[in-house]
C-alpha cells in the first residue's frame, strides 16, 4: 500500500500535470481558433453611412508607396475602402494610386506626401484639417511607416557607432509620426474605427545591434494597448490592435526568403483577416505566430546567444550588399 507522502506527492504531480495540459490545450485550441475558425469583422468598417457625403469608408495607410503599406492599400482597396495614400515620394504615391484605380475603379483615393523626418506637427494637423474641410472621415488608420534602418544605412548597427541624428529619425519614423497622426486623426474618426499599429518580433525578442528600433517597436505594442483601454473608458468604440510582425519581404527587404518569409500582401490580408478577433495584439500570419510561440518558450539565456550570433550575421551581409549597391552607383 502506498504511504500518504507517496500518495500526496502522486496528487500534486497529477494536478501539475493537468494544468499543464490544460494550458497547452487553451493555447492550441485558441491558435487554432484565431486563425481557422475566427470570421473577421472588417466588414464593420465598411459600412457606409446614410448621413456622411462619402457612401464608401476611408482608409488612411502611412508609408503606403512600399511594402507592407502597400500590401495594406491593396487589401484594403480590395475589401471597397477608399484609400489615403501616405508617403514621402509624390512620383511613388501616384504610381501606386494609378495602380488602385486600374484595379478597383470604383474606389476614391487620396494623397498625403509628407517626410516624417524633420517633424512637422503643423504639417500633420493641417492635413487632418483639410480632411475635414472635404467631408472625409477616416475609420480606419494604418500606423505602418516605420523601421530598423535610414535610407542608405545598414539596419544591423551597434548603439555606439549610430549619431545622435540618427536615433532621433528612428524615434520620429517608429514612434513621433505615429502618434502625433493619431492623435491629430481620432478626434474626427468615424465610428466604428479601427487603428491599426505594427510592430515587430524585436518587440518581444531581443534584437541586437537594432536596439533603439526594438524599443521603438516595444513601445509601439504597449501605446497600443493603453490606448485601446482608454479610448474604451471613454465610450469610444475604436478597436485598437498591435500586430506583431515577424520576416515579410518589402522594399527594404526584397532578398528574404524561406518558410517564414511572407509577402506583403499575405501579411495585410492576414492581418484584416484578425479583425474582430478580441485580442489587442495579435501576430496576423500563423507561421509567424507559430515561431514566436516557440522562440518565447526557449530559456532566455540560449534565445540571447541565439539572437547574438544571428545579428552578427546580418550585420556583415548587410555591409555586403551596401558596399555591392554602392559600387553598382
Ligand atoms: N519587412 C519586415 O520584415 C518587417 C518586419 C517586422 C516589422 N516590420 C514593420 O513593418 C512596417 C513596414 O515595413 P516595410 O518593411 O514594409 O518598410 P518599407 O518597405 O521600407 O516601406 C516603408 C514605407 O515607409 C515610407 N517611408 C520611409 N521613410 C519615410 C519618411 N521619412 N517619410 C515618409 N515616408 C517614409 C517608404 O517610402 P519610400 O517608398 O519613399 O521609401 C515606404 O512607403 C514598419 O513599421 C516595420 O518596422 C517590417
Amino acid at each position: 500500500m502506498a504511504s500518504s507522502s507517496e500518495s500526496t506527492l502522486t496528487g500534486i504531480l497529477t494536478a501539475l500535470g493537468i494544468s499543464i495540459a490544460t494550458y497547452y490545450a487553451y493555447n492550441i485550441l485558441s491558435f487554432l481558433h484565431l486563425y481557422i475558425l475566427h470570421r473577421s469583422t472588417i466588414s464593420r468598417y465598411l459600412a457606409s453611412d446614410p448621413s456622411a457625403s462619402e457612401t464608401r469608408s476611408w482608409a488612411l495607410i502611412t508609408g503606403a508607396s512600399d511594402g507592407i503599406g502597400l500590401g495594406f492599400a491593396h487589401e484594403l482597396a480590395s475589401h471597397g475602402f477608399n484609400i489615403i495614400l501616405h508617403g514621402r515620394s509624390p512620383t511613388k504615391l501616384a504610381a501606386v494610386e494609378t495602380a488602385l484605380k486600374t484595379q478597383y475603379p470604383k474606389i476614391s483615393t487620396r494623397l498625403f506626401v509628407l517626410d516624417v523626418y524633420p517633424p512637422n506637427t503643423a504639417a500633420i494637423d493641417d492635413y487632418v484639417r483639410g480632411l475635414a474641410n472635404d467631408g472625409v472621415r477616416v475609420r480606419v488608420l494604418v500606423n505602418n511607416i516605420g523601421g530598423p534602418t535610414l535610407t542608405g544605412s545598414p539596419a544591423f548597427r551597434p548603439l555606439t557607432s549610430l549619431m545622435a541624428v540618427d536615433i532621433q529619425k528612428l524615434f520620429e519614423l517608429n514612434v513621433g509620426f505615429p502618434t502625433l497622426l493619431t492623435r491629430a486623426l481620432l478626434p474626427a474618426m468615424r465610428e466604428p474605427a479601427l487603428v491599426l499599429n505594427i510592430g515587430s518580433f524585436v518587440a518581444r525578442v531581443p534584437g541586437p545591434l537594432l536596439s533603439v528600433y526594438a524599443g521603438c517597436k516595444a513601445f509601439n505594442m504597449s501605446w497600443s494597448r493603453s490606448l485601446g483601454v482608454e479610448l474604451r473608458a471613454e465610450g469610444r468604440q475604436v478597436e485598437v490592435i498591435g500586430l506583431l510582425v515577424g520576416e515579410v519581404q518589402s522594399s527594404q527587404h526584397r532578398e528574404l526568403k524561406g518558410p517564414l518569409v511572407c509577402t506583403s500582401r499575405v501579411l495585410a490580408r492576414s492581418a484584416l483577416n484578425r479583425i474582430g478577433c478580441g485580442k489587442h495584439t495579435v501576430v496576423p500570419w500563423w507561421r509567424h505566430a507559430a515561431t514566436l510561440a516557440l522562440v518565447e518558450h526557449l530559456p532566455d539565456a540560449l534565445l540571447d546567444r541565439i539572437m547574438a550570433g544571428s545579428s552578427t550575421t546580418r550585420m556583415e551581409k548587410d555591409k555586403r550588399l551596401l558596399e555591392i549597391q554602392k559600387r553598382r552607383l
